[in-house]
């Protein structure tokens, strides 16, 4: 009996396309074509390279053409700087079925893509190249904050996805999964959870990595773009639980409704207005605050309507709900059960919810309809 071969040993006959956006990595340029020219030779690999630049002007394009490689090409964009849309515009103009984005600063090792590719070939959908599963690791000298900060990004992405390093941007995904992908609009850095998301893949395949901090130039990460990927989270979760976000949100803008009646109640009070003029005032700024808030943001995609006929159905709205409440919970009093200590609190509690899902929905499908 033969021994299975080793992963090392295994031919990968199928033509890959990787795909390397880079913004100002001129000085790396030359060293990642020459370890994917080294892998290429070693394993007889049917691969193009792509370089998708942002309009570095830092020798970039000369790095690439002093290579003289007809294998080796670099796309230099138009448009917004970004490097989730230079990966897509990338994998978009790549030749070959099987696609691999990685950093273009050796941050991810080129070595690792044909394990990545075995797993497509297994039958996963995507692999993904983690420093968190079982022998992946990064270098010493990542401080507690940064570890702490993908840690957090790791946490915000869970509902999305099981992976366990759903920020690594070096991963394989077929062209023909990737061309499914329904409504990519992707913001910041994480393409590869974008195309999770988007692409419904389920069956990822993780390959352990060895993440190297960068030998030359600087990383781009700033502090805006971590801004972005929260951004883009949102996004992704409003795409993948639609109804569920908006009602939470919803409900963040009715708690911070409550915040802002209490606080106008006593700016006006403190001026020495009457008590009925502070309560009204109170209620007329929170709904006034509330619509404002929902128009912005928890319907934002209805904000281009006309915001007076949007007004007027939110008061109605806010009328329909108010009665709900009222008629439930005055109904539910005089049943049997809500006879005994707080009984009228719990009738009025679920008058409450059931007012406030009726608002919610008047708001979500006929207010703010699309
Ligand atoms: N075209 C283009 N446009 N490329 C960009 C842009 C851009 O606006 N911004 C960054 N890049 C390129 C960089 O040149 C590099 O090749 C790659 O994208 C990664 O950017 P870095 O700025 O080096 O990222 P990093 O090292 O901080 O982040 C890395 O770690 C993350 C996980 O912690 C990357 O590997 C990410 O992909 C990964 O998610």
């Amino acid at each position: 009996m033969c021994n299975p071969p080793r992963l090392a040993e295994v031919r990968i006959v199928a033509p890959i396309s990787i795909i390397i956006p880079t913004y100002r990595e001129a000085q790396n340029i030359p060293f990642v074509i020459e370890r994917i020219r080294a892998l290429r030779e070693a394993r007889d690999l049917d691969l193009e390279l792509i370089f998708v630049d942002d309009q570095s002007n830092d020798g970039s394009v000369e790095a690439v053409a002093a290579a003289g490689l007809d294998w080796v090409r670099i796309i230099v964009r138009d448009g917004p700087r970004g490097l989730s849309l230079a990966v897509v515009e990338g994998f978009r103009a790549a030749r070959n079925e099987v696609l691999v984005c990685m950093d273009g600063d050796l941050s991810h090792p080129p070595e690792t893509i044909p394990d990545l590719i075995l797993m497509l070939d297994n039958g996963h959908d995507l692999a993904i190249g983690s420093r968190y599963v079982r022998g992946g690791s990064t270098d010493d000298d990542w401080g507690f904050f940064r570890w702490l900060n993908s840690q957090m990004a790791t946490l915000l992405a869970r509902p999305l996805t099981r992976v366990s390093d759903p920020m690594s941007g070096f991963f394989a995904v077929r062209k023909s999964d990737f061309d499914q992908a329904r409504d990519l609009n992707p913001i910041g850095y994480k393409i590869a959870l974008e195309i999770i998301v988007k692409c419904d893949l389920e069956n990822i395949g993780e390959v352990p990595i060895h993440f190297v901090d960068r030998a030359r130039g600087e990383s781009k990460l700033t502090f805006k773009e971590q801004l972005r990927y929260i951004q883009h989270v949102r996004r992704l979760y409003l795409y993948r639980f639609a109804n569920a976000m908006y009602l939470l949100q919803f409900l963040v803008v009715g708690a911070s409704g409550m915040v802002v009646n209490l606080a106008t109640l006593s700016a006006l009070q403190f001026i020495g207005m009457a008590d009925w003029v502070a309560l009204m005032g109170g209620i007329g700024v929170s709904v006034i605050s509330n619509f404002l808030l929902n128009r912005r943001f928890t319907f934002s995609y209805a904000r281009r309507r006309n915001p007076w006929t949007q007004f007027r159905g939110f008061l109605v709205a806010s009328l329909v709900g108010i009665l709900v409440n009222y008629v439930v919970a005055i109904q539910l009093s005089r049943l049997d059960w809500f006879q005994g200590p707080f009984g009228l609190q719990f009738a009025a509690m679920t008058g409450i919810a059931c007012g406030l899902v009726f608002n919610f929905l008047g708001n979500r499908f006929a207010v703010f309809r699309r």
